[in-house]
């Protein structure tokens, strides 16, 4: 896989397929994780003389349609203030469509140095359809002359910006990429030792893979959330199921008792990597969110390396490390499908594309 530090961008328009798939509530971006882990492959093209960028992406599930409520509009807006935060130095601009005139226009009239985000790709079917026509209409539009993939979260998918654009244009993987499908490899290949990986959520179909991917690898396996509190049968020694829970008024288990918190604290301090995939506890309902928010500060105070994936315990474990910024993990994974499908082994066509 060819990264960013091998590509020649001096003077080029560079393409830079982001996920800025973020939450939208009344027209404001809730989490902002994503657009800040797009900044250190933003800055690098910049200091390396990319003429100018241009970013694109999807949001949500338009099916094909231009929908206004599915708009990377008030996205433009949040990426403003996070380069701002950051100290990008670059005009940043929003063109209300994917291809087309008015992109070429909009492109060949932004200033040198500059940054403009398209709108949302998922509004031509050509997207979801792979289609090379799409991906060639992107290029024509832009005139870009490298492309850039950094949208981990999305590279578990078969779509024209992952997969047939790298036909038309020298491709190279994103520094976000790059970060993450290294750590997350390493977590598989050759982890340190010894490994605990926490197995949290209500599916428990979602995650049978990633247990068995790591039954040979992991020294401990913790299964717990719904998946443990509706019972849950074990097909290893290796893996310990909540027993104990935090019984709500009717009758229900919505978090994980005390002894099971200190068993796992105690497979947390033995261990040098811990995966964490899913919340142990209905975090929305405090208080049954006190034992997933025991164990991320458990993990993020000790020096081991430490992998949180999965949309909802990424967005806890951010929450709790906003409150005490003296936690420190690993890698908090922007791509929740993305990050499973690599932990559980399966092939990123995204990945593929770029090799
Ligand atoms: C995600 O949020 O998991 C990615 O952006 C992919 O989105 P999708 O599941 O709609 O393809």
């Amino acid at each position: 896989m060819k990264t960013l530090s091998d590509a020649d961008v001096q003077g080029k328009i560079v393409l830079v397929r982001v996920d800025y798939n973020v939450p939208i509530v009344d027209g404001e971006v809730e989490s902002d994780l994503r657009i800040r882990a797009s900044i250190p492959t933003l800055k690098y093209l910049l200091e390396n003389g990319a003429k100018k960028i241009v970013l694109i992406s999807h949001l949500g599930r338009p099916d094909g349609e231009k929908k206004a409520e599915f708009s990377l509009k008030p996205v433009a807006l949040e990426l403003e203030k996070v380069a701002k935060s950051e100290a990008v130095d670059a005009e940043i601009k929003f063109v209300p469509d994917t291809i087309g005139e008015m992109v070429e226009n909009e492109v060949l009239n932004a200033k040198d140095g500059s940054i403009v985000l398209l709108e949302n790709l998922r509004f031509y079917p050509g997207e979801e359809e792979n289609s090379d026509e799409f991906a060639k209409a992107i290029i024509a539009a832009t005139h870009a002359e490298v492309f850039v993939q950094d949208g981990f979260a999305v590279i578990h998918r078969v779509h024209a910006s992952t997969s047939v654009i790298t036909k038309d244009l020298p491709s190279f993987a994103g520094f976000l990429v790059e970060k993450e499908v290294k750590t997350l490899k390493k977590a598989t290949e050759n982890p340190e030792k010894p490994v605990l990986v926490i197995i949290g959520g209500a599916k428990v179909d979602d995650k049978k893979p990633l247990i068995e991917k790591f039954l040979p690898i992991a020294d401990n396996i913790v299964v717990a959330g719904k998946i443990a509190a509706d019972g849950y049968v074990p097909e290893s020694e290796k893996i310990y199921v909540v027993k104990d829970f935090v019984l709500d008024e009717n009758g229900d288990k919505p978090d994980m008792g005390e002894e099971s918190v200190q068993k796992v604290i105690e497979m947390i301090d033995a261990a040098k990597t811990v995966v964490w995939n899913g919340t142990v506890g209905v975090t929305e309902r405090p208080p049954y969110d006190k034992g997933s928010r025991r164990l991320a500060e458990e993990i993020g105070r000790r020096d081991m390396t430490s992998i949180i994936c999965g949309g909802d315990t990424t967005g806890f474990v951010l929450k709790v490390q906003k409150e005490q910024p003296d936690l420190k993990f690993t890698l908090v994974s922007t791509g929740g499908g993305a990050s499973l499908e690599l932990l559980s082994g399966l092939e990123l066509p995204g990945l593929t594309a770029l090799e």
